[in-house]
């Protein structure tokens, strides 16, 4: 949930530094700083805030050097201030570090009773406090080596020393690290797109790994200290576009680009001219499959218990969601002849990562659905479906949701007619309805305004309740999570069939609430629990494709979608929950890319 860089060239290098860290801002905005040895000394400048504030320190003092260290954090130990800001250094030693270190406590009394002194509340502190007193009496190899054994937690580290004024030093346990290769130069960085301005030649640190940065070379070494190599990857160029653009923010961009990465997605895995779904070599026989698990967080999650609904609809297969933090604590009973998928944007999150981990262990066949084809989740599945997003920077997740659910749609469909679960007539139906959701979303776009005129109604609400039966339940679960996180309302999905079991208890007059009721086969029980709320007093923002008039004296405002095949309808439901909750939280002048207390990526358990 922080972003970390580190550089080593044959020139200054502090304003690649922020440069990079401006990039890396979606992963923790609470604090920023840098680090770099000048005149022969450690130069640490840091703050509370945004990098645009540590930006305007060093205006006032340059930070000059060719080596160096930078950091922007989001809170885990420690309140967000310039104290507890990173670097962290000594006179001799400077760290910058995404992750916990679980045996924190106990080592900060170990090296308090060796002397040593700490400033700040972080689990940070400890890790210069070691590195310090090592350099006392190893060489640096087994100085970085000791001192990452009696680690306990994760952590991706960048780290500079002011008696090796030549090299900067990576080491990766848990929380992702990218190593750069420049032209007389190279670097580090919590992952490439902070360095893609820099270099496309791209490697990548495993767990247990550290690295050497010189400014001619890099050296890898494994948790043995073994030297290893590292494979390079090259990014394409296309991966650099994540710009605003004309847009007012990375948010909006986001949700209007929707039917073009739709789009490119499907044109990813759909051979037009055959009709046919491009997804082969999976790692278990579809026929084979026993069942199957999808395990992520957050959005992620929501597309995985979207998925569960299709694969329960479209094959034979028994089918679990699951929510990553809780699977990986649970005693699962693990069984070789069900597949896995493992859905997640970043590719980083820790809890859906220590999933994937736990069932790699078990010998478990896994599938990756990733907006980052680099990240540690795509490089430890067995199988990589990338979503081909491009790079998602608003913090809420819109587009890759959606590529998510279009991943997960085309294999549900796949697997389903490679297990003759329907014949080849339906498949092709379904497949042809499934390209045309590029447009269908074009077409709900263009009506955003609609649903501009609605958010007014939510700025004061003390809580809403987003409902839908069948294949918008989890729509409505996606569509209260965006709210929540961009306007900071409370607001709770519900499967509208439960609302008398209680929740019915929260309407009371003037409630907003949103009823997802698209023309499927629930529409008549979903307009029934409508009307149960509006009895009692609540305002209802009613999303369908229904073009009667039904109940329409009684809403407050309704939003006309598209009709299509109802299994899709999903798609469509999505798009104007997103404007919804973009407009209510500019309503409210809350940070629509950067929401408080959040981060894009959640790299941390
Ligand atoms: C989505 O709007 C949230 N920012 C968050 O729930 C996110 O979906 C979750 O942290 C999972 O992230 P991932 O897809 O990168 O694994």
């Amino acid at each position: 949930m922080c972003g970390i860089v580190g550089i080593v060239s044959n020139k200054s290098v502090s304003a690649s530094i922020i440069r990079a860290l401006k990039k890396l801002e979606y992963r923790g905005y609470d604090s920023a700083g840098i680090s770099t040895i000048t005149n022969g000394e450690i130069n640490e400048q840091k703050c509370s805030g945004r990098v645009d504030n540590l930006e305007k320190i060093l205006f006032q003092n340059p930070s000059s050097g060719d080596l160096g260290i930078g950091h922007v954090r989001w809170a885990t130990h420690g309140i967000p201030n310039q104290v507890n800001a990173h670097p962290h250094s000594s006179e001799v030693v400077s760290v910058v570090h995404n992750g916990i270190i679980e045996n924190s406590d106990k080592l900060r009394k170990e090296y308090e009773q060796k002397g040593y002194s700490f400033k700040s509340q972080t689990d940070t502190e400890v890790i210069t406090a070691m590195l310090t007193d090592f350099l006392k009496k190893e060489d640096l190899i087994n100085c970085i080596h000791k001192t990452l054994e009696k680690l306990e937690g994760s952590f991706a580290l960048g780290v500079i020393f002011k008696n090796f004024n030549n090299l900067v030093v990576g080491a990766r346990r848990g929380s992702p690290l990218a190593v750069g290769f420049g032209h007389d130069e190279n670097f580090i960085g919590s992952d490439s797109y902070a360095l893609k301005s820099m270099t496309n030649k791209i490697s990548y640190l495993d767990d247990g790994d550290f690295c050497i940065l010189y400014k001619e070379k890099v050296e890898f070494y494994n948790s043995d200290k073994k030297k290893i190599n590292k494979e390079i990857f090259e990014l394409s160029s296309e991966d650099n576009i994540a710009d605003k653009g004309d847009y007012k923010d990375f948010m909006s961009k986001e949700i209007n680009e929707q039917s073009t990465t739709t789009k490119k997605c499907i044109n990813e895995y759909l051979d037009k001219s055959r009709n046919e779904i491009n997804i082969f070599n999976l790692p278990i026989n579809p026929k084979k499959i026993k069942k199957i698990r999808l395990i992520a967080c957050g959005t992620a999650y929501h597309s995985c218990l979207m998925a569960k609904y299709w694969i329960e609809e479209f094959t034979s297969i028994d089918v679990e969601s699951d929510i990553a933090s809780e699977f990986r604590y649970r005693k699962v009973k693990l069984d070789p002849s069900d597949l896995y998928i493992f859905v997640s944007q970043s590719g980083e999150t820790a809890d859906t990562y220590a999933a994937l981990k736990k069932c790699k262990e078990n010998k478990i066949k896994t599938c990756g659905i990733v907006n980052v084809v680099e990240s540690s989740i795509a490089r430890l599945s067995d199988f990589v479906l990338p979503i081909h997003a491009g790079p998602e920077i608003g913090v809420a997740s819109t587009k890759a949701f959606i590529g998510q659910m279009i991943v997960l749609y085309l294999l549900t469909l796949k697997i389903s007619k490679e297990r003759g679960d329907i014949n080849l007539d339906e498949y092709a139906k379904l497949v042809l309805d499934l390209r045309k959701i590029p447009s269908l979303i074009e077409e709900t776009l263009s009506k955003q305004k609609d649903i501009q005129v609605i958010a007014r109604d939510f700025i004061n609400a003390k809580g809403t309740m987003y409902l839908g039966r069948g294949y918008s339940y989890p729509i409505a679960m996606e569509g209260a999570l965006k709210l929540k996180e961009l306007s900071y309302i409370h607001a709770e999905g519900y499967a509208a069939g439960e609302m008398k079991h209680g929740p019915l208890a929260l309407i009371e007059d003037g409630i907003p609430v949103v009823v997802l009721a698209p023309k499927d086969r629930f529409f008549e029980k979903t307009i029934s629990n409508m009307q149960e709320v509006i009895a009692r007093g609540g305002k209802v923002l009613m999303i369908t494709d229904d073009t009667s008039e039904t109940m329409s004296e009684n809403i407050r405002f309704k939003f006309q979608i598209p009709k299509t095949n109802s299994t899709i309808n999903s798609f469509l439901l999505t798009i104007p929950l997103q404007f919804l909750a973009y407009h209510v939280a500019l309503l409210k002048n809350c940070d629509i890319d950067k929401p408080r207390n959040l981060a894009k990526s959640v790299t941390v358990e």
